[in-house]
């Protein structure tokens, strides 16, 4: 049985009445350059303007019509279709007429991307934190980051383009800091067929669980001395000179199935987000630039009737797109910096690929919403570690870049940015799993110097060894059992009770 014999079967045999019938409606996808205005058929891929080098989006020629059917028919539509059993509808393609609609059910490819979480802070934390919060889990996703969105949508594309235009090769590629590969790697090796994929590393600068995704995927990985910056300058050489999918969020069709990030936060708050402050985490830009397209789209079609703030969040490691906003506006010029030791080490890019996709966005959010609506903040390397370890301490699941969010929060309340009737959502994009490497140096209180994280004993754990293997060795099973026991009934200071004896 084929990968897509199953679900087109099934389709058939099961799926009629249950879920919804696949959408009917077809767009017209272009790309646009956000520099020269210049317009791009999607038959090729196209990573940035033929024209003038720019950056661009894809968009739907058609998208004018959607706007007629009014803002109740698409929360409507959307609201029923969060219960479709059809694969190709469960994830991202939820949103299927405001992503890429020009994609055939056959060609989607869904491995549990989206639907992510949204789970209220504890009261405990939120009490310590001032503001009511709710954290976004993408950490849920099949490779553990948000990454499998742009992903599913990107390979779907790669799958659409190969079936119509009878590819027999298709070689994918990225630099990353460990999701993107993760995530690239997954959705290569269940795509099978002619996609393959290799995925480039900055050597020791992406944690061993992130290293050890692609590898397990089956992916070629090749590594280079230095940060995620030189990597990136590698492929972007590399895809202008050969044959190859690049995968980087450079590829538009990524940024599309990322934009589903916001669709989800504002159908999770019943469409109503005019008081609500999303904070994200911003390192290649990619993750910022989809929410602030996906929440403008949703405003453009009626969906959402006010813009939900944006705050961008960056360590002082990794700062550019903060220094670039906190500069008088006449006075704002874009300088890469060199990046230090962070860790919110995904982040952790000195350069973005999707800068200028952010600035023209954040000019049109501002347009619509208000300087207010769109801001970038700087947090320390301390607050982000103590972030994830509190956030952690309350029930919560969350990588360094969802503890940078909790940061930032944190500094927005104190700054005064965030009013008191107003709630957040802080996006973890990763699995807490996948950084646990940086838990650990946090409890050992061993980081590094160029870090400048020291412990918060408040926060450090430790597991209690309760006998040695010399202890055990002289004791029999019951013995064992009792003495265990007695050893942690003293540690936690239990009362005995009677037995329970009748
Ligand atoms: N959080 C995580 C967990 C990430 O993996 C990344 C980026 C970001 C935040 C920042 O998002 O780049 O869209 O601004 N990781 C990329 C990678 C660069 O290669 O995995 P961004």
């Amino acid at each position: 049985m084929t990968a897509h014999a199953f679900p087109a079967h099934r389709g058939v045999m099961f799926y009629r009445g249950l879920g919804h019938v696949f959408p009917v409606y077809r767009g017209i996808m272009f790309y646009r350059c956000l520099d020269c205005d210049a317009e791009h058929g999607t038959e090729d891929l196209l990573y940035t303007c033929p024209c003038c080098g720019g950056v661009l989006l894809l968009e739907d020629r058609r998208f004018p019509e959607l706007k007629k059917k009014g803002g109740a028919y698409w929360r409507d539509l959307f609201d029923s279709r969060a219960a479709a059993k059809r694969p190709a509808l469960r994830g991202i393609f939820r949103f299927y007429e405001i992503t890429a609609p020009v994609l055939e059910e056959e060609d989607i490819l869904y491995l549990g991307e989206g639907n992510t979480p949204l789970i209220e802070a504890s009261p405990a934390l939120r009490s310590l934190v001032g503001r009511a919060f709710a954290y976004k889990n993408d950490g849920q996703n099949p490779s553990a980051s948000f990454k499998d969105r742009g992903m599913a949508c990107a390979f779907s594309y790669l799958r659409a383009a190969a079936r119509q235009r009878g590819w027999d090769e298709v070689l994918t590629v990225c630099a990353s800091t460990g999701d993107t590969s993760a995530a690239a790697a997954l959705y290569a090796a269940y795509a099978g067929g002619p996609i393959t994929s290799a995925v480039l590393l900055p050597q020791g600068k992406v944690t061993p669980q992130q290293l050890s995704q692609p590898l397990g995927s089956g992916a070629r990985v090749l590594e280079l001395p230095g940060v995620f910056d030189d990597c990136m300058k590698v492929v972007e050489f590399l895809a202008a000179r050969y044959r190859v999918a690049l995968l980087n969020s450079k590829n538009s069709w990524r940024i599309l199935g990322q934009e589903s990030y916001a669709f989800e936060v504002a159908q999770a708050l019943d469409w109503r987000v005019d008081k609500v402050c999303v904070f994200v985490p911003v390192g290649n830009a990619g993750n910022i630039t989809a929410v602030l397209h996906g929440f403008l789209k949703l405003h453009e079609l009626g969906v959402i009737d006010a813009l939900p703030r944006i705050f961008g969040v960056q360590s002082q490691h990794a700062d550019p797109v903060y220094r670039y906003y906190a500069a008088p506006a006449g006075e704002r010029e874009f300088r890469p910096v060199q990046v230090t030791a962070s860790v919110a080490q995904a982040a952790m890019i000195g350069n973005p690929v999707s800068f200028p996709r952010v600035k023209a966005l954040a000019e049109r959010y501002r347009a619509v919403a208000g300087e207010r609506a769109f801001q970038v903040l700087r947090v320390a390397e301390q607050a982000i570690m103590d972030g994830m370890l509190s956030a952690n301490r309350h029930g919560h699941t969350v990588c360094t870049q969802g503890g940078e969010c909790l940061a930032g929060l944190r500094a927005a309340v104190a700054a005064g940015l965030v009013d008191e009737d107003e709630s957040a959502v802080l996006d973890s994009t990763a699995h807490a799993l996948k950084f646990m490497d940086f838990q650990n140096l946090y409890f050992d209180d061993a980081f590094p110097p160029e870090y400048g994280v020291k412990a918060d004993q408040a926060l450090v754990n430790a597991p209690e060894l309760l006998l040695s293997p010399e202890e055990r060795k002289g004791l029999d099973e019951s013995a064992f059992v009792r003495e265990s026991a007695l050893r942690i009934a003293r540690r936690l200071g239990l009362t005995e009770t009677t037995g329970g004896k009748c």
